[in-house]
């Protein structure tokens, strides 16, 4: 690009940030490097980069006037919801003279209809305030995770999150009906329908659940709620290995069906690490240490306590066999809400614990103990004191097989430098069961390169094609996903 070539786009850019900052007023844009940090860097601390601006539209129409301006001046736009991916899909390049689109400002709940079943939400809106706000009707809104006190919705949708309750509701994917989108040349797809069969085309708002913000910035949604269980039974149980894991949830689903909801495998490290970490864990069992462990959730429209009584038989059955070493069921609401505390504390823990190399895999149900077992001697063999942090949505086949550093003779960078060799010995193994390298976080900017190893030639010609029709000049999060 020659001089005069650059400072034309310079130009261009700078009117387009003028014009941009007219359209969403002084509340809706900074560019002081303070306040702009936090939003330049991943939740990981893997990636950090730079942008021209970070805007903050308050409603559809601003968003859509900024997207306007950014596709006539061809300005990149790296959409951002809450920060807490685990992909670097929301971090700009250290080169990006864009500017990051975040959503937080729109956060209004726009309806909820109990006879419907249904809640609009604008993309901005915290996951745990939507939950609340479902319960305040006596409903729930099921998508659950361990960032639900910071991310929203509009990331949630465009990451398709998954998390602790997919065995019964399914993935966010599954918990949309409706959205509202700005696409990448500023218009609006007003496809806010609230209808559970609707067969009028392609499915559009699929397209946009899970594309990461590169096909187009979410502005709202209409997301499926369900009845608030009556009944809800938690428990902690110590078990010998993975294979008995599996083996209880075969026997607890037989027991009570479709009041399995959630199903958490936790091995001992990632257990100690919780405690060690994070300040109000507390063993379950104290005194005691075991293999691996699971939370079990149960819940059901029956009488309260209705759920126990096959819980605690079924958790007996399984001890006779050898396959629960030990049992707790919650006597109170705060002693469940402790259980998941120490499950939901391991991410945070693990940054404590020095470097990590992250896999987010899943693999049939079926295959999920072989997987484990052959993954970990796997490891262990090729990096003598890796310290497996193996744990996870075992109930769906989602394990977070996280490789945390040996304690000691490795530096953060020489640890961090056998990325590749780790991801290629476990993605390999994984993908050789059937199963996929990112069941829940998705490429961002983290796994491009296994997507491009593991998916064929025709479906990745498809998904460009895909971005090309929408986005022909590729403005709308660049360089991520492809
Ligand atoms: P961001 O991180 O801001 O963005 C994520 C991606 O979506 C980026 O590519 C961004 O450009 C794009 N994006 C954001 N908003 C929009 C929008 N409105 N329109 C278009 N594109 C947009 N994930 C799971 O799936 N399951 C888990 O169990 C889980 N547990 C977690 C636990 C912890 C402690 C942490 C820190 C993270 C966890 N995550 C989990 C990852 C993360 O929370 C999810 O990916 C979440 O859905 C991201 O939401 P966000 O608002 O933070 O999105
Ligand atoms: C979780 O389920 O806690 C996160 O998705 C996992 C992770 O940190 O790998
Ligand atoms: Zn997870």
């Amino acid at each position: 690009m020659n001089r005069t070539t650059r400072t034309r786009i310079s130009n261009l850019r700078d009117d387009a940030f003028g014009r941009i900052r007219a359209a969403v007023g002084e509340k809706g844009w900074t560019a002081d490097p303070a306040e702009m940090a936090p939003r330049l860097r991943d939740e990981r601390g893997l990636y950090e980069g730079r942008a021209g601006m970070l805007v903050r539209p308050a409603n559809t129409a601003e968003t859509a006037a900024v997207v306007a301006l950014c596709h006539e001046a061809g300005v990149p736009i790296v959409p951002q919801g809450g920060n807490t991916g685990l992909v670097g899909g929301a971090t700009p390049d250290t080169d990006f003279a864009g500017i990051v689109l975040a959503t937080g400002r729109m956060n209004r709940l726009r309806a909820v209809d109990a006879v419907n079943n249904t809640l609009t939400a604008e993309a901005g809106c915290i996951l745990a305030d939507l939950q609340r706000a479902a319960a305040g009707h006596d409903r729930l809104f099921p998508l659950s995770l361990g960032a639900e006190g910071t991310c929203q919705i509009g990331g949630n949708l465009s990451t398709n999150a998954g998390g602790t309750a997919v065995l019964r509701y399914g993935n966010a994917r599954e918990l949309v009906l409706g959205l509202e989108v700005v696409l990448p040349n500023g218009e609006i797809w007003e496809g806010l329908r609230a209808l559970r069969k609707d067969n009028t085309g392609y499915a559009l708002r699929h397209l946009f659940v899970g594309a990461e913000g590169t096909l187009g910035i979410i502005t709202a949604a209409v997301l499926k709620l369900f009845p608030l269980p009556r009944d809800r039974q938690t428990a902690l149980a110590a078990v010998p290995s993975p294979a008995a894991a599996v083996s209880l949830l075969g026997r607890l689903q037989a027991a009570t069906g479709e009041a399995v909801t959630g199903y958490e495998l936790m091995g001992r490290l990632p257990v100690e690490m919780a405690l060690r970490r994070i300040a109000g864990t507390g063993d379950p069992f104290p005194g005691s240490t075991y293999p691996q462990y699971v939370l079990i959730e149960l819940s059901g429209q029956g009488a309260e306590g209705t759920l126990k009584a096959p819980l605690e038989d079924t958790l007996a059955a399984a001890q006779e066999k050898g396959e629960v070493l030990d049992a707790v069921i919650a006597a109170s609401t705060a002693q469940a809400r402790a259980f998941w505390k120490l499950r939901e504390s391991i991410t945070e823990a693990q940054k404590f614990e020095g470097a990590s190399i992250k896999h987010d895999v899943a693999v049939p149900v079926s295959r999920v103990a072989e997987f484990i077992v052959a993954a970990t001697a796997a490891c262990e063999r090729a990096l003598p004191g890796v310290r497996v942090v193996a744990f996870g949505h075992v109930g769906d086949g989602n394990i977070h097989f996280n490789l945390s550093e040996p304690l000691a003779g490795w530096t953060r960078e020489r640890y961090l430098g056998e990325w590749e060799r780790m991801n290629r010995l476990v993605h390999d193994m994984v993908m050789a069961m059937g199963g996929t390298f990112s069941a829940e976080h998705g490429i961002g900017r983290l796994k491009k390169a296994e997507l491009a190893r593991y998916r064929s030639p025709v479906e990745l010609a498809t998904m460009r094609a895909l971005k090309t029709a929408l986005d022909p000049k590729g403005i709308m999060n660049p360089g991520r996903i492809l």
